[in-house]
C-alpha cells in the first residue's frame, strides 16, 4: 500500500553525508554546483545564473510545503557542515513512480564516493519513506561518466530517447534508467552515523 507524501523530510542520511530541504540562503553554495558551466553541460537545465538558482531554490521551498507532497529538490550536506556541496532530485509521478534528475556535486568531491551515497539516500526517500516500487531516470548519452555513476547505485539503462528541454533550449539524446524497490533492498546499506 503506497505511502502519502507528507510534506515533512524525513531524516536522510549516512555517517558521511546528509541530504536536506533547501534553504533561500543556499544561493552562495549552489552557485558553485549549478553554476558550473563545465559541471552542467550535459545537464536539460543547463548551466544556471543566480536568477535561475535563485528560482529553482524559491520553487524547492515552496514545493516543500505541499501536502501531498511532489518534489524534492533536495541539498547534499557533508555531515557537520550544512552548506551543501551537490543537490539531487526526486519527483513523485504516480502512487508507485518517482522520476529522478538533477544529480550534482561539487567538482571537488567527485570520485569521493558521495554520490552513491548520495543516490542511495534517494532511493530511501523513495522506496523506504514514500512506498514507491520503480524510479526511473535519463542522463544524455554523452554523459557516459553520469551513466556509471547512477547505474553504481543500482539502476539499470533501459533504453534510448530524444527530447527537447525548453529551460537549456536544447535536444539531447539521452539513456533512460530505472531501479526497481526490490534492487534498492538488495543492494549494500552505507554506513550510518555514529553516536554524537
Ligand atoms: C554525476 C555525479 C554526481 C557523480 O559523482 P561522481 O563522484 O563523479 O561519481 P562516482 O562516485 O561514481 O565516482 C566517479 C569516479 O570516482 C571513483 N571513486 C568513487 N569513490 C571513490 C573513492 N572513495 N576514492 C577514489 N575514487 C573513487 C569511481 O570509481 C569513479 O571512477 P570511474 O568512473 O573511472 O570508475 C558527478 O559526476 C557530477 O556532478 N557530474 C556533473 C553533473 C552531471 O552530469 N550529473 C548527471 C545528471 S543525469
Amino acid at each position: 500500500m503506497p505511502v502519502h507524501p507528507s510534506a515533512t523530510l524525513p531524516v536522510l542520511e549516512t555517517a558521511r553525508v546528509r541530504l536536506r530541504d533547501h534553504r533561500a540562503d543556499d544561493l552562495g553554495a549552489m552557485r558553485q554546483v549549478w553554476g558550473d558551466a563545465a559541471g552542467m553541460r550535459h545537464l536539460s537545465t543547463g548551466v544556471m545564473d543566480d536568477s535561475r538558482i535563485r528560482h529553482r531554490l524559491d520553487e524547492a521551498v515552496a514545493t516543500a510545503t505541499e501536502v501531498p507532497r511532489r518534489h524534492y529538490q533536495l541539498a547534499a550536506c557533508l555531515q557537520g557542515d550544512d552548506r551543501p556541496v551537490g543537490g539531487i532530485r526526486l519527483d513523485v509521478e504516480d502512487d508507485v513512480t518517482g522520476y529522478s534528475g538533477v544529480f550534482t556535486m561539487a567538482r571537488h568531491l567527485r570520485g569521493s564516493g558521495c554520490a552513491p551515497e548520495i543516490g542511495w539516500l534517494m532511493l530511501k526517500l523513495a522506496f523506504a519513506e514514500l512506498g514507491l516500487t520503480r524510479v526511473w531516470s535519463m542522463a544524455s548519452l554523452e554523459n557516459t561518466d553520469a551513466v556509471r555513476a547512477i547505474t553504481r547505485f543500482g539502476f539499470t539503462p533501459t533504453g534510448e530517447t530524444e527530447r527537447y528541454f525548453a529551460e537549456a533550449d536544447v535536444t539531447m539524446r539521452l539513456v533512460t534508467m530505472e531501479v526497481t524497490a526490490d534492487t534498492w533492498r538488495s543492494m549494500p546499506v552505507p554506513a550510518t552515523p555514529g553516536p554524537a
